[in-house]
């Protein structure tokens, strides 16, 4: 195809009978002919559902996208795609985020669009939409969803990091369920994504520091006015993209996946950021390995003080400033001449940009926490590696040994945890296997498993845990992640026993089950053979080729770009 001639003419731009049939059938939605003028058209990739009630705004910011195009003189189109919601799909959304990313590759690059923009909120519709559009690789911009207003109960801040601690007050009698459901009504009172640095508000300042929307993306609230301004320009932008040829490859560069690290490590966001960043270089083909990210954020403090790690809230940090103010602190650390979608730099981006209240953004000089980040951890009970992120852990657990008490399953671990017999106390290590990738399968967020109610009782808060699954971006706790291999193929894994000494150094990055090579070895022939291959559909797709999480958890055969020619034209 010609490099300056529209992906679009090939559809619209025909003569005879094939063109008859691609405007004709359009133009039954009151489209007139001048849209089919050789003008840019712009996809819109809606993740609206009112199952995804994170994403349940989007049909609204979708017109203001759509306004935004025609201003520039695009024509827009817009279409659906699978939508991941977080607190009600099961078993878990992750399940489903490579299936999401494989609707989003073939509807964008089968349908006559010369560009798209992206519309990502809760937690996995980030990844999985980012991750389809690198496969094909065409000019792309994100519009994120934005974060819900802070929630409110009784004259205090509530959000998505107190479920968790209000669940363990509620199972120590503490808190009625009268109480819980006063709560529910107060804390998700606008529309918006979790209200904390979880899982979707760091996917948002990673596509933000990776450069692929505007700058200010991240923050801004969802029932902001800004951010319905953000999404009209980020349309009027695409259009001018789609002119320039500027494709995710020139933005996604090395520098600019180390820049999101970075970023990362200064907003204390969250574990599921590694999976979903290694996920998407490997789509792109950038060579990023799991190892690498310890070294490129050594030395980057936190500088957000936003939970969980901190106390603000997403709302907190657009008033202090919001992302550009956070980039423009660690100007140190970044690559700062990398490209974005608006054609500058990620300096140029942020150097307008100022912080309003030190309390929410900490400098470099003064951080919020100098400790920071995510941890890759290695060992015998890790050879691929795990996460543990330190900023919401313990500071006394950061070096630890302890006997295991060891859960077979999610299930095991639910029968179990409150058995009055249960021997545990707080040195104990929780140890849950078969929640990786293919155990489970689809890798939940059960990692920061809930601490026994006797435990509790004695005031304790916090043990060492560990699982080959994740746990949910607004969580805590000293709570070590994604170790890899996963114990359903044969990991370390799985021949942990109760009883069993496990050490964890987070300061020398070590997970160790103190045990000889010789006894590890010994148990693992000994491992039963699992079947653990459900017979049919996608999930038997999905556990044949999941990759571990130390590669992302893609799929081996969607790693890659297709980029987007289509291969066969039947008409
Ligand atoms: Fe959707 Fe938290 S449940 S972002």
């Amino acid at each position: 195809m010609d490099k300056n001639k529209l992906r679009s003419s090939n559809w619209f731009g025909r003569t005879g009978k094939d063109g008859f049939i691609y405007r004709a059938w359009m133009k039954n939605q009151g489209t007139p002919s001048h849209e089919f003028d050789g003008r840019p058209v712009i996809g819109i990739c809606n993740t609206w559902s009112e199952l995804t009630p994170c994403n349940g705004h989007f049909r609204e910011l979708a017109q203001s996208v759509k306004n935004g195009i025609y201003e520039a003189g695009g024509f827009p189109v817009e279409f659906p795609v699978m939508s991941l919601g977080e607190t009600l799909l099961k078993p878990t959304a992750m399940l489903f985020r490579n299936l999401a990313s494989m609707d989003v590759e073939e509807s964008i690059r089968g349908n006559p669009m010369d560009g798209v923009v992206l519309l990502c909120g809760c937690d996995k519709t980030t990844p999985s939409l980012v991750m389809g559009a690198a496969s094909v690789n065409i000019p792309t911009i994100v519009v994120s969803g934005g974060p819900m207003l802070t929630g409110k109960h009784k004259g205090n801040n509530i959000g998505t990091s107190d479920v968790w601690r209000l669940n363990d007050a509620h199972r120590a009698g503490a808190v009625s369920q009268e109480e819980m459901q006063a709560m529910e009504s107060g804390m998700c009172r606008s529309a918006g994504h979790c209200a904390v640095m979880g899982t979707a508000s760091t996917m948002a300042c990673m596509v933000e520091s990776l450069g692929l929307s505007l700058p200010g993306n991240a923050a801004i609230p969802a029932v902001d006015a800004n951010r319905k301004v953000l999404a009209h320009l980020s349309g009027m932008r695409i259009v001018e993209m789609v002119k320039e040829n500027l494709r995710m490859s020139d933005v996604l560069t090395r520098a600019a996946f180390e820049n999101a690290i970075i970023a990362n490590t200064a907003i204390g966001g969250s574990t599921n950021f590694v999976i979903h960043l290694l996920a998407i270089a490997g789509r792109i083909g950038v060579d990023l390995t799991l190892d690498e990210f310890n070294n490129i954020a050594n030395n980057v403090p936190l500088l957000a003080n936003v939970q969980p790690s901190g106390k603000h809230f997403m709302e907190d940090l657009y008033y202090a400033g919001g992302l550009p103010a956070i980039l423009k602190e660690l100007h140190q650390f970044l690559h700062n001449d990398c490209i974005t979608v608006n054609g500058n730099t990620i300096q140029q981006n942020y150097e307008q940009a100022a912080c309003y209240n030190t309390d929410v953004i900490g400098t470099v000089e003064n951080p919020f926490n100098p400790v920071s980040g995510v941890v890759v951890l290695k060992g015998n009970l890790c050879e691929n590696g795990a996460v543990i992120k330190p900023s919401a852990a313990s500071a006394h657990l950061m070096q630890h040994t302890g006997k295991a008490i060891v859960f077979e399953d999610i299930d095991d671990y639910k029968i179990k945890i409150d058995d009055p017999l249960l021997d545990i106390d707080e040195n104990s290590v929780l140890v849950l296997k078969n929640v990786g990738p293919k155990g489970y399968p689809g890798m939940p967020e059960v990692g920061n498993m809930a601490l026994p109610k006797k435990l509790l009782d004695k005031g304790i808060t916090d043990l060492v845990r560990i699982s080959d699954g994740r746990m949910s971006g607004t969580g805590f706790g000293t709570v070590v992640l994604h170790v890899s291999p996963e114990a359903a193929i044969g990991g370390t894994l799985a021949v942990v026993l109760d009883g069993d000494s496990i050490t964890l150094d987070v300061n020398n990055k070590t997970l160790q089950l103190n045990l000889s090579d010789d006894e590890i070895n010994k148990r693992k022939a000994q491992l039963p053979a699992m079947n653990i291959l459900q017979p049919r559909g996608y999930v038997n797709l999905y556990q044949q080729h999941v990759q571990q999480a130390h590669l992302g958890a893609d799929f081996d055969f969607l790693r890659g770009c297709s980029g987007s020619e289509v291969s066969k034209d039947s008409h």
